[in-house]
């Protein structure tokens, strides 16, 4: 592929996220754009389509994966949909990036992006959080050496994003037993600060062990208007090993009292720490402070310009922020030539079978090791 190459991307789902961070990140990269846009409520693709001067809206997807002039699938549709979607526009041969999580189970996920390998396709998991300047330039200054050794990484994703029982929630599953409680912040929630934990202490999970627990019992169903039980894990904390032999824990919750998006990133190593913290505050979403050996007071560091998409910084909206430098980093690789792929399929199936895992450790009461296949055989 030459750099004069546009990549030309089909939207599936036009909902909040499409057009509060996916769509304004592709209209800010003049190195692609969006031919094709396709969601079952029409209007809504069509309001998309002209807001972000779309040609081409479908209701069915596979009136646009198909197409011969796309080059990139972007599947921001209900969870339960990612996994046929992007199998869908994986067998069309097109690049796919997907909201998280691709499969509720991990093998699933493997699957997929196996056999996106096989056909040379790249693909990218909507790991939002990864891409805020401030979390880019932490992973830079720990590959740099800033903290040493990795010692001890604390993770959280919480708000109070449902907190009131009354904000309307999708039902996780309709048929879910409600005497059985369902994971839902662990993986909604926990997936990305699961995926930061790996990538910045440079290491899998060994070992895991946690607990959930449903706070709010009874909840508004988006779908119908109504309150019903419903039995989630809304909390959740689990403990974990790395195998390169850090050690680390993770929270998660959207009944905590807070802002969003609401990540705290904490890596502290023989050489010095780094905290991220993520959460919208005084018109700011972002945050990274250091400290060293010799000067323990934590300092708040400055993000270079150069991690910023262009005209970007900490006081626009951590939606179109983080996600601007996430599509751009993946178009970029797309027009590499190379094989990178970052934040692909493969990271998913890990930070996926970590969740599988956690599930697991909490049903019956012990500690879990990983990976789930080599314990399990
Ligand atoms: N990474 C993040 O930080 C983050 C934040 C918010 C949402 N999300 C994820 O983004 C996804 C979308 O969330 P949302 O809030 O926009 O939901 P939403 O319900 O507002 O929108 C989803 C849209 O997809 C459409 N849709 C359903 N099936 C479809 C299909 N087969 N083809 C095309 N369109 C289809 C629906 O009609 C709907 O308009 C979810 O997976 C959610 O978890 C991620």
């Amino acid at each position: 592929m030459t750099s004069e190459r546009i990549i030309r991307v089909a939207v599936l789902g036009a909902g909040a996220w499409a057009r509060h961070a996916h769509l304004p990140g592709y209209l800010r990269d003049p190195r692609c754009r969006v031919v094709a846009i396709a969601d079952p409520d029409r209007a809504l693709a069509q309001d998309a389509a002209a807001a972000f001067g779309i040609p081409v809206v479908a209701r069915d997807h596979t009136e646009v994966v198909r197409r011969e002039d796309v080059d990139l699938v972007d599947v921001c549709t209900p969870s339960a949909t990612h996994f046929e979607l992007s199998m869908a526009a994986l067998e069309a041969g097109k690049h796919v990036l997907c909201e998280k999580p691709v499969a509720f189970d991990y093998r699933e996920t493997l699957r997929a992006s196996a056999f996106a390998r096989s056909r040379r396709l790249k693909t990218r998991l909507g790991f939002t959080f990864r891409f805020s300047p401030a979390m880019q330039y932490m992973k830079a200054l720990i590959d740099e050496g800033f903290i040493g050794t990795p010692f001890i990484f604390n993770g959280y994703e919480q708000n109070s994003q449902w907190l009131d029982p009354k904000t309307p929630l999708r039902q996780v599953d309709p048929d879910a037993d409600p005497s059985v409680l369902h994971v839902s912040s662990l993986e909604g929630y926990g997936a990305p600060i699961i995926d930061l934990g790996m990538w910045f202490t440079g290491s899998p999970f060994a070992q895991v062990v946690g607990t959930m627990r449903n706070f709010i019992p009874e909840r508004m169903v988006r779908a119908t208007g109504r309150m019903m039980r419903m039995n989630i894990d809304d909390g959740d904390i689990f403990l974990g090993e790395f195998a390169n032999g850090a050690i680390g824990s993770v929270q998660t919750s959207f009944v905590t009292v807070g802002n969003y998006p609401g990540l705290e990133a904490r890596m502290y190593g023989s050489e010095g720490a780094l905290i991220c913290r993520l959460v919208e505050e005084r018109g700011i979403c972002e945050v990274l402070r250091g400290a060293k050996p010799d000067a323990v007071e934590f300092e708040t560091m400055t993000v270079p310009e150069r991690f910023y998409p262009p005209g970007g910084n900490a006081r626009e909206s951590w939606r179109t922020l983080f996600y601007a430098n996430l599509v751009s980093s993946f178009i970029s690789e797309l027009l590499s030539g190379d094989d990178r792929n970052e934040a692909d399929f493969a990271d998913g199936a890990r930070v996926q079978e970590v969740i599988n895992a956690v599930e697991r450790s909490y049903r019956e009461r012990r500690w879990v090791s990983l990976p789930l296949v080599e314990a399990s055989s």
